[in-house]
C-alpha cells in the first residue's frame, strides 16, 4: 500500500431551502464513490456534508412559511437522512452553517483578515423597498431592460438581450417583494480586497499550479484578464446571517459563511468525539480540529458544480490563505445532470424525484452505477436517459456481473472452490487500473474496464460449456473453470464497491471472504475455500418503473411516452405549490368584486387600475398587470375574483388594496392571462370558499 492519506473530502452544501434533487444526489453519490474507494485503499477520510441555512431567499421563504428561519431550515435539515441513507451516501457527519460552530469560524477568520489589513469599508448605494424596509438584492428587483427595453428583467441581467447592468439602471423598477418603487439609500458595507496585488498573485499562482482541472483553470485566467473587484461580503440587517464583530446591525453575505461551513461540520464532528475513528489526535477539544485542519499531511478536497467554480477557485482560497489557514488541495468541478436532454432548474429540479424513486422500491444502486457510468473527470453535463438506464442496468450488472456467480456456482460442488488457471484473466492489472481511474475520478472508464473482464470471465464460461462437461462426466473439470469464475466474481465485487456498496456487501456474504478492499481484491479465495448459498443479487429494471417515476400526479400514464415526450412536465409549466391545510386556504380572504371602474395607468404598460365593489359600502383600488390581456372597456360592468385580505401595497402609482386572480402558464408571455369570472348569480361581497 501507498503511505496512508488523510483527506477531509466535502460536498456543496445545499441551501436549507429545498429537498433534495437529483442534481444533489448526483454531486453526493460522485464523492461517496471517491470517499469510498479511499477507505478501500486503507486511506483516513473525514467526509462532511451541512445544510447552507443563512442568506435573504430562506430568511423570505421562512416568513412566507410563516415560520422563523430557524425552524424553517430546521425541518429541511430533518428531511435529509432518508435520502443520504436511501442512496447509500455515507457522510461521516451533516451539519449547518446556522450553528455555533460556524458563527465562530466565520467571526475568527473575519477577525484575522481584518488584522492582516484585508477588510476595508465604504458606503455604496443600494436598493431599498420601503414597504418591506430592507435593502433589496438584485434578484427581487425588476424592472425594464435599459438596452432592449423588455419588461420584467432581473436587476442584474436581461433574460431577453442578456446584457449585463447594475439594478439602477433598470427603468421603473419593482421590488419583487411588495410591488413597490424601490428608494436608492446609502449605506456602509464591508469588502474583501480581492484586488489587491498579493492576493491576486496568490490566486494566479493557487489556480495555475496545476491542481484545477484544465478547463477550471482556463476559465480563472479569463477571470483574471477581466480584472478582480473588491468582495462586499456584508449585508445590512434585517438578514439571516452571522453578525460581524464590532459593526451592529451589518451581518455576513451569506456566500462568506456558506464555505466556512466546511470547517463547521468537521469541527462538530471532531466536538462530538466521532473523528477519533479516523485520526488519532485528541478529538474532544478544538486542538483535534484545528490541528487536524492546519496539518501540512491533510488534503483537503472539494466537490462541486460548475455554477459556484468562482466562490471555490477565488473567494474560499483566498479567505482561507489570507486568514492564515491551509487552502484546498483539489476542487472537483462537474456538470450538471440533464434529463432527457433536458436541462435542470436549480430550484425545481427535474423530472427526477429522489424520494419518489426510493419509494417506487427502485435500487438505489441502480442509480449509483448508472450516474457513474457516465462520470468523468472532465465538466461535462450527464444526461440521464430512462432507456438507457433500463438497458445499462439490466445489460451490465444483471447480464454480466450478477450472471457469473449464479452461472458458475451452480457447477462446484459444496461450493469448495477448486485449483484452476488464472492465468488468463489479470485479476492483478484489473484492479490496479481500477484505482487509478477512480483516484483521477474516471468513472465511466473504470466501470468499462470491470465490464470488459466481466464479458471475458462469460466468455471463458460460455466457451468451456461446463454444463456439457457434466454431461460429459468431466465435472471436476467444470468445477475447475467455474471455481475461476468465482474467482473473477470476488475481483469484480471489489472492483463495483466503491459504486455498489449494498450489492458488494451482499457479495461478500455469499463469497465467504473478508470485506474486500484495493489490498486484497486480487488475491485468490484459494482452493478448498467454501462459498456459500447463492441467492439473487440484483434484479433486472423494469421499465414500468421508469414510466411510474415520470408519471405526472393527476395524469394518467401515457400508454408509449417516448423519453423526450416531456415525462415528468408540470402542470401550467409549474410544479404544484406544496400542501396546505384548509386551516391555510381560509386565511385568504376571496371574495366576488364588481368592477365598477377601469383605466390605464399612465407610465405602466403592464399595469390597469381597477375600481372595485366588494359590497363594502365603500369602493378599492387595485393595480393589476393585465394591460397586456385587456383592454379597460372590456372591463367594466364584470364580475371577478379578487384576495380581499391582502395587506395594502404601496406602489409607484398608489395603493394597491388587494389583487384580481387571473390564470397563466407560468410562462404568461406565451400563454397570455385570464381573469377569472364567476357564474351568473353571484353578487359582489359574496365570500369563495
Ligand atoms: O449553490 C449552492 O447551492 C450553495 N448553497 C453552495 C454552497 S457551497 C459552500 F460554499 F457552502
Ligand atoms: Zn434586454
Amino acid at each position: 500500500m501507498t503511505s496512508q492519506r488523510k483527506l477531509f473530502v466535502t460536498t456543496a452544501l445545499p441551501y436549507a431551502n429545498g429537498k433534495f434533487h437529483i442534481g444533489h444526489i448526483m454531486e453526493y453519490i460522485q464523492a461517496d464513490i471517491w470517499v469510498r474507494h479511499q477507505r478501500m485503499g486503507g486511506h483516513m477520510v473525514q467526509f462532511v456534508g451541512a445544510d447552507d441555512a443563512h442568506g435573504a431567499p430562506i430568511m423570505i421563504a421562512a416568513e412566507k412559511a410563516g415560520q422563523t428561519p430557524q425552524q424553517f431550515v430546521g425541518e429541511i435539515a430533518a428531511g435529509r437522512r432518508q435520502y443520504l441513507d436511501g442512496f447509500h451516501i455515507r457522510f461521516d457527519n451533516w451539519h449547518s452553517t446556522d450553528s455555533p460552530e460556524n458563527t465562530e469560524l466565520a467571526q475568527g477568520i473575519y477577525r484575522r483578515l481584518k488584522a492582516n489589513g484585508l477588510i476595508t469599508s465604504r458606503t455604496i448605494e443600494q436598493f431599498y423597498d420601503p414597504v418591506k424596509g430592507m435593502f433589496l438584492p438584485d434578484r427581487y428587483i425588476k424592472g425594464e431592460c435599459p438596452v432592449c427595453h423588455a419588461k420584467d428583467q432581473y436587476g442584474d441581467s436581461c433574460e431577453v438581450c442578456s446584457s449585463v447592468y447594475t439594478p439602477t439602471q433598470l427603468i421603473e423598477p419593482y421590488s419583487t417583494l411588495t410591488g413597490a418603487r424601490p428608494e436608492l439609500r446609502s449605506s456602509e458595507h464591508y469588502f474583501f480586497q480581492l484586488s489587491r496585488p498579493e492576493v491576486v498573485d496568490f490566486l494566479k499562482a493557487w489556480t495555475q499550479d496545476g491542481k484545477l482541472q484544465s478547463e477550471v483553470a482556463r476559465k480563472a485566467g479569463e477571470w483574471f484578464e477581466a480584472g478582480m473587484a473588491d468582495w462586499d461580503i456584508s449585508r445590512d440587517a434585517p438578514y439571516f446571517g452571522i453578525e460581524i464583530p464590532d459593526a451592529p446591525g451589518k451581518y455576513f453575505y451569506v456566500w462568506l459563511d456558506a464555505p466556512i461551513g466546511y470547517l463547521a461540520s468537521l469541527k462538530n464532528h471532531f466536538d462530538k468525539g466521532q473523528a477519533k475513528n479516523h485520526w488519532h489526535a485528541p478529538s474532544r477539544t478544538e486542538a483535534g480540529f484545528e490541528q487536524f485542519i492546519a496539518d501540512p499531511a491533510v488534503e483537503q478536497v472539494h466537490f462541486i458544480g460548475k455554477d459556484i467554480v468562482y466562490f471555490h477557485t477565488l473567494f474560499w482560497p483566498a479567505m482561507l490563505k489570507f486568514s492564515d489557514r491551509k487552502t484546498p488541495n483539489q476542487v472537483n468541478v462537474h456538470g450538471f445532470i440533464t434529463v432527457s436532454g433536458e436541462k435542470m432548474s436549480k430550484s425545481r429540479g427535474t423530472g427526477i424525484d429522489p424520494l419518489k424513486y426510493l419509494s417506487l422500491g427502485m435500487n438505489p444502486e441502480w442509480l449509483r452505477y448508472y450516474i457513474a457510468a457516465k462520470l468523468n473527470s472532465r465538466v461535462e453535463d450527464v444526461d440521464f436517459n430512462p432507456d438507457d438506464f433500463v438497458a445499462r442496468v439490466n445489460s451490465d450488472l444483471v447480464g454480466k456481473y450478477v450472471n457469473i456467480a449464479s452461472r458458475a456456482v451452480k457447477f462446484v460442488p459444496g461450493g469448495k472452490l477448486v485449483a484452476g488457471d488464472r492465468s488468463a484473466l489479470d485479476a492483478g492489472k484489473l484492479v490496479e487500473h481500477v484505482q487509478v481511474l477512480y483516484e483521477t475520478r474516471e468513472f465511466g472508464k473504470a466501470l468499462r474496464e470491470v465490464m470488459a473482464f466481466a464479458d471475458a470471465v462469460n466468455l471463458r464460461f460460455d466457451a468451456a460449456a461446463p454444463w456439457k462437461l457434466v454431461k460429459e462426466g468431466k465435472g471436476e473439470e467444470a468445477a475447475k473453470v467455474c471455481s475461476e469464475c468465482l474467482e473473477a466474481f470476488k475481483v469484480l465485487t471489489a472492483c463495483l464497491k466503491p459504486v455498489l456498496p449494498a450489492l458488494a456487501a451482499q457479495a461478500e456474504a455469499f463469497l465467504q471472504c473478508e470485506p474486500l478492499d484495493w489490498g486484497n481484491a486480487a488475491k485468490p479465495m484459494g482452493a478448498g475455500h467454501a462459498v456459500g448459498e447463492y441467492k439473487h443479487l440484483m434484479q433486472r429494471v423494469d421499465m414500468k418503473l421508469l414510466d411510474a417515476l415520470f408519471e405526472v400526479p393527476g395524469e394518467p400514464p401515457s400508454p408509449q411516452p417516448s423519453p423526450a415526450s416531456g415525462r415528468g412536465s408540470d402542470p401550467g409549466g409549474e410544479p404544484l405549490a406544496p400542501s396546505i391545510t384548509i386551516d391555510d386556504f381560509t386565511r385568504i380572504d376571496l371574495r366576488i368584486a364588481k368592477i365598477v371602474e377601469c383605466k390605464a395607468v399612465e407610465g405602466s404598460t403592464k399595469l390597469l387600475q381597477l375600481t372595485l365593489d366588494v359590497g363594502e359600502g365603500r369602493h378599492r383600488n387595485v393595480f393589476s398587470g393585465i394591460a397586456s390581456a385587456y383592454k379597460p372597456e372590456d372591463l367594466v360592468g364584470k364580475l371577478t375574483v379578487m384576495v380581499a385580505n391582502l395587506a395594502p401595497r404601496k406602489m409607484k402609482f398608489g395603493v394597491s388594496e388587494g389583487m384580481v386572480l387571473a390564470a397563466s402558464h407560468a410562462d404568461d408571455k406565451k400563454s397570455g392571462i385570464y381573469i377569472l369570472e364567476p357564474w351568473p348569480g353571484a353578487e359582489p361581497g359574496m365570500r369563495v370558499r
